[in-house]
């Protein structure tokens, strides 16, 4: 169930909190959020046990989780409780499996806090975290009791984390909705309705994940700009010039949309559209020969492949995604090329 809140996360939490008879609740949240996110949540927060971890992606590992399961047993949490979690995708995927393992499973509840996680991770039922080196390689499907969604927390959020979770919407247009794109691809960023594109998306995503739950099929439409995306996220995770995930995704669907004009599915003025909208509005650091190597190689690690085969999501035009399209390591290079030759 998902519930929009319009600025009113207080009294939509403590109602469904009533209706649902909870008679004890746990807040996971991070760092960030108890700052900036907890005290919207008035007095549940006040009567809730807090389980506060370190804010970042290098945290979303079993170490982090065995202080959440120790905290819960050593608070005897029982299994009628309810699991709060507050924060963007960290908390979500690793609050969510902590929730979803505690005891064999108990309610959990999802408040994302971030744009990203608002449009994205908190919608699919898709938990888990990392291990060794690898990105969710460890988790679950399950689906959240509910999910609350207040643009309120976007507020304290950053101008940077609100880009790259707004990759994500135009990827929902791109894969989904043609009209939507072509209104979007005219405003500039800090000009979007992010209130009404955050409830597009969740239902662009809502109703592709209902079809196919466990990734079969049309699920994979929502990987667009993503084998590319997490290859550029991967090699320069950690370094000064460091991309955010959807930041990296932007650029993902560009090198992917050359590549699905190439296959002569999308038009020249489509990928023209496309590159200029994302150029507008994401920087891009230039790839030297060896980089391009590396980045190749990196995407041979993606999860979508197949046999050891390139396996894309692309577009066939504007709004109407394709899947399992075999890729080879020449048109990715080239793909990356064009990027390199559009700025
Ligand atoms: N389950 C899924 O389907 C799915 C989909 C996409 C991404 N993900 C996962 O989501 C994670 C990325 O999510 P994310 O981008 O939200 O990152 P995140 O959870 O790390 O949040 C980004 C940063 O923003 C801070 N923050 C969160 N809310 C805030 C607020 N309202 N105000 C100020 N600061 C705030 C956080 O503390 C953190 O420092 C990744 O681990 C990724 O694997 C999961
Ligand atoms: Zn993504």
């Amino acid at each position: 169930m998902i519930i929009f809140c319009k600025n009113n996360i207080e009294q939509t939490l403590h109602n469904w909190i009533a209706e649902h008879n909870y008679q004890s609740y746990v807040i996971i949240c991070d760092e960030n959020t108890h700052h900036y996110c907890l005290k919207k949540l008035g007095s549940i927060a006040e009567k809730a046990m807090v389980i506060s971890i370190q804010a970042g992606e290098q945290y979303k590992n079993i170490e982090t989780c065995q202080t959440i399961w120790h905290t819960m047993t050593s608070h005897n949490l029982d299994r009628k409780a309810l699991c709060i979690n507050l924060g963007g995708g960290v908390i979500g995927d690793m609050g969510g499996f902590c929730a979803a393992t505690y005891k064999r499973g108990i309610d959990f509840i999802q408040i994302p806090t971030t744009l990203l996680s608002q449009v994205d991770a908190s919608v699919g039922g898709k938990l888990g975290i990392d291990f060794e080196g690898f990105k969710n390689q460890i988790g679950v499907f399950r689906e959240p009791n509910a999910v609350l969604i207040d643009t309120i927390f976007l507020q304290t959020l950053s101008e940077k984390e609100k880009r790259s979770g707004f990759a994500e919407i135009i990827k929902h247009c791109l894969i989904n909705d043609k009209k939507m794109w072509e209104k979007i691809s005219k405003i500039d960023f800090e000009n979007q309705n992010m209130d009404f594109l955050v409830n597009h998306s969740v239902s662009i995503k809502s109703k592709i994940v209902e079809q196919d739950p466990h990734e079969k099929n049309i699920r994979k439409l929502l990987n667009f700009g993503h084998t590319i995306g997490h290859a550029i996220e991967s090699f320069f995770l950690d370094t000064k010039n460091s991309f955010l995930h959807g930041e990296a995704v932007a650029w993902g669907m560009v090198a992917e949309s050359w590549i699905a004009q190439k296959m002569g599915h999308l038009t020249e003025l489509e990928l023209e559209e496309i590159t200029q909208f994302i150029k507008q509005n994401y920087f891009k650091v230039h790839f030297s020969p060896e980089m391009i190597e590396n980045i190749v190689k990196l995407t041979l690690q993606d999860k979508k492949n197949e046999q050891g085969k390139h396996k894309f999501t692309l577009l066939k035009s504007i709004g109407e995604g394709i899947f399992d399209i075999e890729v080879n390591s020449s048109e990715i290079s080239d793909a990356l090329s064009y990027l390199n030759a559009i700025i």
